[in-house]
């Protein structure tokens, strides 16, 4: 099957869809994106992705190129035109095409929208959220405003390849307290000594995820304890269990921290029950 992106008002072969060369996002990072995950060809957690992207664009002073209405319809247009049943959408916003210059651009211009869907084998995720990844830990080099879900992301890349480089799936950031604030591309979670989910809280330089405050909402309801108590990565390694939550990742089990078993070192009760229990009410919510 042929994949199809959209660009800037019309959908086309993806290997033929490019954006200009002067694309502020290309030279200057100067865009957001989202990324959604799909379910049965329907989007998870579509309001809080949606609410999360005109936050970022309101926050650069970036136009949402169209209405939140026909995004929407685009979205599920892409999804349907690339038959994705199971996958991810990725959608990008950026200021738009002028000359080079730091500032925005003197005239208005048209902001970009890129938007691409592909599907993930599930029961190759299944597999792999059973066996748990490792995370390696990298000290955090971002920016102070890593709320906005920017396409800058080259300390994430860097963090995500000395991930792989060491056979790990995440790479954690860690602040100069030496407290986890997240992932290079997902939510940090563990359940502590005393059996409380911890995760950092949203006054800290983090992205608030999607999937971390759907998750939050599950967690309520099965009674579980959760603070929003930031940990060390000495606490991590302590720790019952550990797992990330993103888009991409869902909720997976994290079995080993800078080589350093988590647990009994292979995934733990909750973060295994806490995926099944996320996969089926995003599911039943998928819009
Ligand atoms: N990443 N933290 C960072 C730095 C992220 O990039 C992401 C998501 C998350 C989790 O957010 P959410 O639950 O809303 O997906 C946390 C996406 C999936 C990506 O970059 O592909």
């Amino acid at each position: 099957m042929s994949r199809v992106a959209y660009v800037n008002g019309r959908f086309l072969p993806h290997a033929q869809a490019s954006v200009h060369i002067e694309d502020r996002g290309y030279q200057l990072a100067d865009g957001v994106y989202e990324v959604w995950a799909v379910f049965g060809g329907r989007l998870a957690d579509a309001e809080g992705h949606f609410a999360r992207l005109e936050r970022s664009l309101g926050e650069l002073r970036i136009a949402l190129p169209m209405s939140p209405k026909a995004l929407k319809l685009v979205l599920r247009e892409t999804i349907r035109r690339n038959l994705v049943k199971n996958g991810l959408v990725y959608l990008q916003v950026t200021r738009g095409v002028a000359p080079r210059d730091h500032a925005f651009p003197a005239r208005p211009v048209r902001p970009s929208i890129v938007i691409t869907a592909k599907p993930v084998d599930m029961a190759a995720a299944e597999a792999k959220a059973a066996k748990g990844i490792g995370v390696v830990t990298t000290p955090e080099t971002r920016w102070a405003r890593c709320d906005i879900k920017t396409v800058a992301l080259l300390p994430n890349v860097l963090a995500k390849q000395a991930a792989r480089e060491n056979g790990a799936g995440e790479a954690w950031f860690v602040d100069d307290l030496g407290l986890v604030t997240e992932g290079a591309s997902s939510n940090a979670w563990i359940v502590d000594a005393d059996g409380v989910l911890r995760t950092r809280d949203l006054n800290a330089n983090i992205l608030r995820g999607v999937t971390r405050k759907s998750l939050m909402e599950l967690i309520a309801r099965d009674g579980l304890q959760v603070s929003e108590r930031p940990f060390s990565v000495e606490e991590a390694k302590q720790a019952r269990e550990a797992f990330i939550t993103g888009a991409g990742s869902l909720v997976t089990p994290v079995v080993c921290i800078d080589g350093a078993p988590v647990g009994d070192g292979a995934p733990g009760p909750v973060a295994k029950r806490l995926r099944a229990s996320y996969l089926s009410e995003a599911s039943n919510r998928a819009a």
